[in-house]
């Protein structure tokens, strides 16, 4: 077997995925690896089987069948869009669910500090308001100190503001924690914000992954290349912006990408093989 040559090991390792629903083909041939700590948003239209995949990792998809290898870390958490707090259990005790020994209130107490509920703690989740309820499930999930934590669009049903201020806490919270996550989102923005790498779904079949590595906020490149990562990934989904007119990163860049001044370098940005045209190729 050839030596693995990458400074990391992937944690997450998918291989020729497929899933069906009765005749209905969902997933049809998914490879997909996941870096230790990586951060990685997973993007498709709708119907485009991100939710499926997901469910495929966290092993949640018994109505599916289908093949494939899926590698997960035993140490795995889902959030889902809804919290799915249990009714009749206060703030703490959702919080310690599944969570056992002497140290399991100590750590949950802990983790609702850390998604700033340290005062609810004895709150009924019908008193939190839709926020706060998945505050309350991240805490829940991160608790476990999962290997890899699983997120199906947990800021969707969520406002706009709402929104912005989970981005922070999820940035801060795997900041902290380093969880590998593999983060569902229809919002390219979102993906941008947060993952290190955008997966895209089409038919199936992962159709590109991009590289969101940005310049520091206050870098003078990081607004023109954050637009330029958007129209890509807005193109890549058939939206809005996409079409021959569109700036691409290759505009954003100027005629010739220069290797190093931007945090977007030549074949970080990549078709998959059989998908045709190639970026910076
Ligand atoms: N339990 C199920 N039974 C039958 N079909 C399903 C089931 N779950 C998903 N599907 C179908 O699989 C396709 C992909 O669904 P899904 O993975 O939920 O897409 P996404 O999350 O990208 O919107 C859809 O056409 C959906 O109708
Ligand atoms: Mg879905």
């Amino acid at each position: 077997m050839a030596a693995d040559v990458r400074p990391l090991s992937p944690i997450v390792r998918v291989r020729n995925l497929v899933r069906q629903f009765t005749l209905k083909g969902v997933l049809n041939g998914v490879d997909l690896d996941i870096l230790k700590g990586e951060f990685v948003a997973l993007l498709g239209r709708s119907g485009s089987g991100k939710s499926t995949l997901l469910r495929a990792l966290a092993d949640l998809d018994r109505e599916a069948t289908g093949s494939g290898d899926i590698r997960v870390p035993e140490r795995l958490s889902v959030v889902f869009q809804d919290a799915r707090l249990l009714p009749w259990k206060r703030v703490l005790g959702n919080v310690m669910l599944g969570l056992d020994g002497s140290e399991a209130e100590v750590r949950a107490r802990r983790a609702l500090e850390e998604v700033e509920l340290g005062a609810r703690e004895a709150s009924w989740p019908s008193e939190l308001s839709g926020g706060e309820q998945q505050r309350v499930a991240l805490a829940r999930s991160l608790v476990r100190e999962p290997e890899l934590l699983l997120a199906d669009e947990p800021f969707g049903a969520l406002d706009a503001l709402t929104r912005i201020r989970m981005h922070g806490l999820l940035k801060r919270l795997s900041a902290v924690h380093r969880p590998a996550i593999l983060l569902v989102t229809h919002d390219v923005d979102e993906a941008i914000e947060l993952a290190d790498r955008a997966v895209v779904l089409e038919d199936g079949k992962i159709l590109a992954e991009v590289s969101l590595d940005l310049p520091p906020s206050g870098d003078p490149l990081r607004a023109r290349l954050h637009a330029g990562l958007r129209s890509t990934l807005l193109g890549l989904l058939g939206v809005g912006e996409g079409g021959h007119d569109e700036p691409t990163l290759r505009d954003h860049a100027g005629p010739e990408p220069v290797e190093g001044a931007f945090a977007v370098r030549r074949g970080q940005i990549r078709l998959r093989p059989g998908k045709g045209e190639e970026y910076f190729g």
